[in-house]
C-alpha cells in the first residue's frame, strides 16, 4: 500500500514537472515570439539627419533607413502579370478603355471617357495626375489628397488643422492648387511621413479623408471584423471619436495606411472628399449612402449623366480596401502589407519591403509564409479566382451594352424620359455594380465570392432594364444582344522578378 503511494505521488511529482515544463517553454516560446515582434515594431537606427512630419522629400528620410528607401524607389519599375501591373509601353501605361470597350460605352458624358489608364507604381502618382487628359475638364483641388505629400499644404489651408484644409481644397481648381503645391516645395508622390510619424517611425494614418470615413464607420452598426478595435471601442461606449491613430491596432494600422487612398471617393466641386462610408463598406450600402446623398442645389447626388441615355450615374473608383474587407484574409487578421510589402531578410533584422506591387511577382514571400502550397499551385489558385471574375466582369459589359442600346433605341423611337424612369434607375443599379468590380484592382482576389455577388446582381439588373423597356414596347427590335463575352489576356510571362 505504501508502496503504491510512494509511486503515485512519484508519478504526481513526475506530471506536475512535466506540466511546468510545458508551461515555461511554452511562455519562453511566447515571450520569444513578442520579442520578435517588438524587434519588428522598434526602429533602431541612429539619425543621421532630423526630419519632421513637415519633411516631404522621400530622399531625406532615405538618408536614415536607405534600405527601405532603396525598395521605395524600385515603385518606378513598371511590373506586369496576367491581370495586373499595366499594359502599354514604359512611356504610358495601356488605356483600359480601348482594351474593354464597354467601359468607354458606360462613361460617355464623364472625363473617363477621354482617357483611363492601367495603374502603375507609387513613383509615378503624381506625374500621371497631372499629365491625364481628363484634366482637360475641370477638376477640384481635392484630387491631390491621394496624390502627393498634400499634408503640409493642408495644414496651411487649414490654419494648422488638415481637415480643415482639406475642406477648403475643393474650392481650388487643380492647376492652382497643384502649383501652390509645387511652389512650397512639397510636389512629391506619396513619402514617408504619410504613413509614419516622423518621431517614432510607427505607422500613423494622415489623411483627413480616411480619418473621417472610418469615423462613419465606427458610427455606423455594421460589423467590422476586419478592425476589431471599432467593436471594442464601441463596446467601451464611445466616449471619445474613435480615433485610428491611437484606437487601431498594429495590424489594422498596416492596411489602413493603404486605405488613405484605395478607396471609392467623391472628388470635384460641389462636395468636399467624401469617403461614402456611413452605411457600411459594401458595393449597395456605399450605393445607399449616395442615394441619400444631396448636392447643395437639393438635387439627388450623381457624378454624371450618361450622355446617350440621361442615367444619372454613379462613378466607381479602385475600392480595394472596401472589398478586402469583405473577404476572409481580412476576417483571417491578414493585412494589406502582408502581401503587398512583405518582409525581406537583412542578416539579422527584417526590413518591410517597400516596392510596393503586385504579390504575385513574390509569392515565396508575400503568400508561402502562411500557405505551405508549392508556388505554381498557389499561382493557379489566383488565376482560376481571376478567370472566373473576369469572365463574369465581361458578361456584365455585354449586359450593359445591350441595355444602353435598348434604351437609346427607345428614346429614339419617342419614349420618354418619365417612361423610360425606371430603365435608368436600373442602369444607375447595374454600372455602379459593375464599375464597383471593374475599378477594383485585384480582378476579384481580394473577396472572390463578395465580388461574384456583386457581378451578378449587376447583370441581373441590367437585363431587368431590358425587359421593363421591351414591355414598353417603343421601338426595341432592332437592338442586337451580343451574347459572347470578350476572352482573358492568355496568361503572360510576369516581368521584374525582385
Ligand atoms: C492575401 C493577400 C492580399 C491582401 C491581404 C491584399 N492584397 Fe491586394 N492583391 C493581392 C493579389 C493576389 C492581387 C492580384 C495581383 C495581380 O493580378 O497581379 C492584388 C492586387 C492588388 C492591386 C493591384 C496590383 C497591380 O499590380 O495591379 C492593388 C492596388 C491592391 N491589391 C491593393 C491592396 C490593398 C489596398 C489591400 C488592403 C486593403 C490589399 N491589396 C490586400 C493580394 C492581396
Ligand atoms: C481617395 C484617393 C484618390 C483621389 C481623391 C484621387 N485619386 Fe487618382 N488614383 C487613386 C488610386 C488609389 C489610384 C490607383 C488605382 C487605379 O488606377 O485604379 C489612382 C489612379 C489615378 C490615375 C492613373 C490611372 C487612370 O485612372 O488613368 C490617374 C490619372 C488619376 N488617379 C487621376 C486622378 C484625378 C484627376 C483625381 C481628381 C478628380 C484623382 N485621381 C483623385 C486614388 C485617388
Ligand atoms: C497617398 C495615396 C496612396 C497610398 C497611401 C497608397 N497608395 Fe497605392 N497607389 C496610389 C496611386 C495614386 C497609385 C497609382 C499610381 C499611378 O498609376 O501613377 C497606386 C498604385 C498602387 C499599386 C500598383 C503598383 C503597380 O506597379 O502597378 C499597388 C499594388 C498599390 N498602390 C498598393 C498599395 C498598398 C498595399 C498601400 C499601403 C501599404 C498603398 N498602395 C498606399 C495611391 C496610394
Ligand atoms: C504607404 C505607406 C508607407 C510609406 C509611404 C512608407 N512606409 Fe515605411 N512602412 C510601412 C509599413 C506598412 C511598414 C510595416 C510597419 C509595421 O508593421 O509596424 C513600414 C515599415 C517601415 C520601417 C520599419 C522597419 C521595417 O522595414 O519594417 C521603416 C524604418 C520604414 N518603414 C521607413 C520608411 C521610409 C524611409 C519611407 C520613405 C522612403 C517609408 N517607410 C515609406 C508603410 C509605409
Ligand atoms: C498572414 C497569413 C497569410 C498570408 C500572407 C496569405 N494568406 Fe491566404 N489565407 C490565410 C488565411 C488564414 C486564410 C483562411 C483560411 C481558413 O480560415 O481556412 C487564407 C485563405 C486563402 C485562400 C482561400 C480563400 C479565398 O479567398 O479564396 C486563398 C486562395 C489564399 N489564401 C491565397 C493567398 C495568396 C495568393 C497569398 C499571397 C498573395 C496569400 N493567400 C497570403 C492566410 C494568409
Amino acid at each position: 500500500m505504501k508502496k503504491t503511494q510512494r509511486g503515485v505521488s512519484t508519478l504526481l511529482l513526475v506530471g506536475l514537472l512535466v506540466v511546468v515544463a510545458i508551461a515555461a517553454a511554452g511562455a519562453t516560446a511566447m515571450l520569444t515570439n513578442i520579442f520578435d515582434r517588438k524587434q519588428e515594431a522598434k526602429v533602431t537606427t541612429t539619425r543621421l539627419v532630423e526630419v519632421t512630419q513637415d519633411t516631404t522629400d522621400p530622399a531625406k528620410w532615405g538618408v536614415n533607413w536607405p534600405k527601405q528607401y532603396d525598395s521605395y524607389l524600385l515603385t518606378a519599375q513598371s511590373t506586369r502579370t496576367r491581370f495586373g501591373g499595366h499594359g502599354g509601353s514604359e512611356a504610358l501605361p495601356e488605356q483600359k478603355i480601348e482594351r474593354d470597350p464597354w467601359l468607354k460605352k458606360m462613361f460617355l458624358g464623364y472625363a473617363f471617357s477621354i482617357d483611363y489608364r492601367d495603374r502603375r507604381g507609387h513613383a509615378y502618382m503624381l506625374k500621371d495626375q497631372e499629365e491625364t487628359a481628363r484634366l482637360t475638364k475641370p477638376q477640384s483641388g481635392s484630387c491631390l489628397h491621394c496624390h502627393a505629400t498634400v499634408m503640409p499644404l493642408y495644414r496651411e489651408l487649414g490654419g494648422g488643422d488638415a481637415a480643415k484644409g482639406l475642406e477648403a481644397s475643393y474650392k481650388f481648381s487643380y492647376k492652382d492648387l497643384n502649383k501652390k503645391l509645387h511652389d512650397m516645395g512639397h510636389g512629391h508622390s506619396v513619402s514617408c511621413g504619410d504613413c509614419h510619424d516622423a518621431k517614432t517611425m510607427q505607422l500613423i494614418v494622415t489623411r483627413p479623408g480616411f480619418i473621417q470615413g472610418i469615423q462613419k464607420v465606427a458610427n455606423s452598426d455594421v460589423e467590422t471584423p476586419f478592425a476589431p478595435s471599432i467593436e471594442r471601442w464601441r463596446a467601451a461606449g464611445k466616449a471619445k471619436p474613435y480615433d485610428p491613430n491611437t484606437d487601431a491596432t498594429r495590424t489594422e494600422m498596416r492596411s489602413f495606411v493603404c486605405a488613405q487612398c484605395h478607396v471609392e471617393y467623391y472628388c470635384s466641386t460641389q462636395l468636399p472628399l467624401t469617403f461614402p462610408w456611413g452605411k457600411g463598406l459594401k458595393a449597395d450600402q456605399q450605393e445607399a449612402y449616395w442615394n441619400e446623398t444631396k448636392f447643395p442645389s437639393g438635387e439627388r447626388f450623381f457624378d454624371y449623366k450618361h450622355a446617350e441615355t440621361g442615367a444619372p450615374i454613379l462613378k466607381a473608383q479602385h475600392p480595394e480596401f472596401e472589398l478586402w474587407s469583405q473577404g476572409v484574409h481580412a476576417r483571417s487578421g491578414v493585412s494589406c502589407a502582408d502581401c503587398h510589402m512583405p518582409y525581406q531578410r537583412d542578416g539579422a533584422t527584417k526590413v518591410s519591403d517597400h516596392w510596393v506591387r503586385s504579390p504575385l511577382l513574390n509569392i515565396n514571400r508575400a503568400c508561402q509564409t502562411c500557405h505551405k502550397q508549392s508556388e505554381e499551385e498557389i499561382k493557379k489558385r489566383v488565376d482560376l479566382i481571376q478567370q472566373r471574375n473576369f469572365d463574369l466582369l465581361q458578361r456584365g459589359g455585354v449586359a450593359i451594352t445591350a441595355l444602353i442600346d435598348t434604351i437609346n433605341a427607345a428614346k429614339k423611337a419617342g419614349a420618354t424620359p418619365e417612361q423610360l424612369n425606371e430603365a435608368l434607375e436600373l442602369q444607375r443599379k447595374a454600372q455602379w455594380r459593375l464599375d464597383f468590380i471593374a475599378a477594383e484592382n485585384s480582378m476579384g482576389f481580394h473577396a472572390p465570392q463578395e465580388a461574384a455577388k456583386v457581378l451578378g446582381e449587376a447583370v441581373d439588373y441590367a437585363r431587368q432594364g431590358e425587359v421593363f423597356v421591351a414591355r414598353l414596347g417603343i421601338g426595341v427590335a432592332k437592338v442586337a444582344v451580343a451574347s459572347t463575352p470578350a476572352a482573358a489576356p492568355a496568361p503572360s510571362p510576369t516581368t521584374k522578378k525582385p
